[in-house]
């Protein structure tokens, strides 16, 4: 397997991921999954051991952020935004080859992470979500000013590992954090909510979770199978007179719509208030 960066991934020129913590690992195991690397193609870095343990057999561990950087073709940023500035300073030196440079961390600009670096190297900033774990997130990807298309078909190759990929212009990255980074969250709350009521209507909390688990796969394999609109499918199983109706008319007099629309939009106000 040629990589589309010209080299081949499993060569000599490995993916170098820093930071193996719960998106970075997801990572790791979603490329070897996928075939797109074999586990002695990738070098990592995080200074817990006890998550470098956990990693798939047979991945090399760098001695140092500066090692990976010196060693790798491509440069998985997976620290928190916090841990971003002297990461970056950790590798600038050893930044001859100008790897490719991906960082998933929320809020930092591609831009930001140029000027830490440079300016010469090329960076895609991606924003995915934590359904990454078990291989059904959704990536959205942007390209920095160096970045070029290989660049972009190397980490939608990173990404479509662990789910979907979709290409973005960075300034909707606030509103993709809003909706799809934080999206899982919101979906868990409806799970929590709708839970909660089936115990408060007497089901048992094991089978209300059953019941609330199965229902929203099928909702969201029903939607994504059938491409029709959501408020088509809401309105087919909402007859007059019937219980769906009297649930959303409850739901019309709090406000419940709304309020799902300005917190996001407060979602996407802190991502840009966070943002470097
Ligand atoms: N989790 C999500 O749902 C999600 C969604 C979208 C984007 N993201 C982005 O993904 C990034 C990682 O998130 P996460 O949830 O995977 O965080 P995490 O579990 O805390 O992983 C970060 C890892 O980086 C390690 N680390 C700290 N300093 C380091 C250094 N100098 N060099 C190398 N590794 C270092 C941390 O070790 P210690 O624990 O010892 O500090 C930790 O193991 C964040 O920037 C976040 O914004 C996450």
């Amino acid at each position: 397997m040629k990589n589309l960066m010209g080299s081949d991934p499993r060569g000599s020129d490995p993916i170098g991921v820093i930071g193996c913590g719960n998106m970075g690992a997801a990572l790791i195991a979603g490329m070897v999954k996928s075939r797109f690397i074999r586990p002695g193609g990738i070098v990592v870095w995080d200074p817990d051991a006890a998550k470098l343990k956990r990693l798939p057999a047979g991945i090399r561990r760098a001695r140092s952020n500066g090692d990976l950087a010196g060693r790798s073709r491509v440069i998985l940023l997976a620290v928190k935004p916090q841990q971003m500035e002297p990461v970056l300073e950790e590798i600038r030196p050893h930044l001859q080859r100008r790897p490719l440079v991906i960082s998933i961390a929320a809020g930092i600009s591609s831009r930001w992470i140029e000027e830490r670096l440079g300016g010469a190297v090329p960076v895609v900033r991606v924003m995915p979500n934590t359904a990454a774990l078990v291989g059904k997130g959704i990536a959205a990807l942007s390209p920095g000013r160096r970045a070029t298309g290989s660049s972009l078909r190397v980490a939608g190759r990173i990404f479509r590992g662990v789910g979907e990929v979709v290409q973005v212009p960075e300034r909707w990255m606030d509103a993709v954090t809003a909706v799809s980074g934080s999206g899982p969250a919101y979906f868990f709350f409806l799970m929590e909510q709708m839970i909660t009521a089936g115990v408060r209507l007497g089901i048992s909390r094991e089978t209300a979770r059953r019941l609330v688990l199965a229902t929203a796969e099928g909702a969201a394999e029903l939607a994504r199978s059938s491409g029709e609109d959501p408020a088509l499918l809401r309105g087919r199983v909402t007859s007059k007179g019937g219980t769906t109706e009297a649930a959303f008319k409850r739901f019309a007099r709090a406000g419940l719509g709304p309020i799902l629309q300005a917190g996001i939009r407060a979602a996407a106000e802190r991502s840009k208030q966070l943002g470097r």
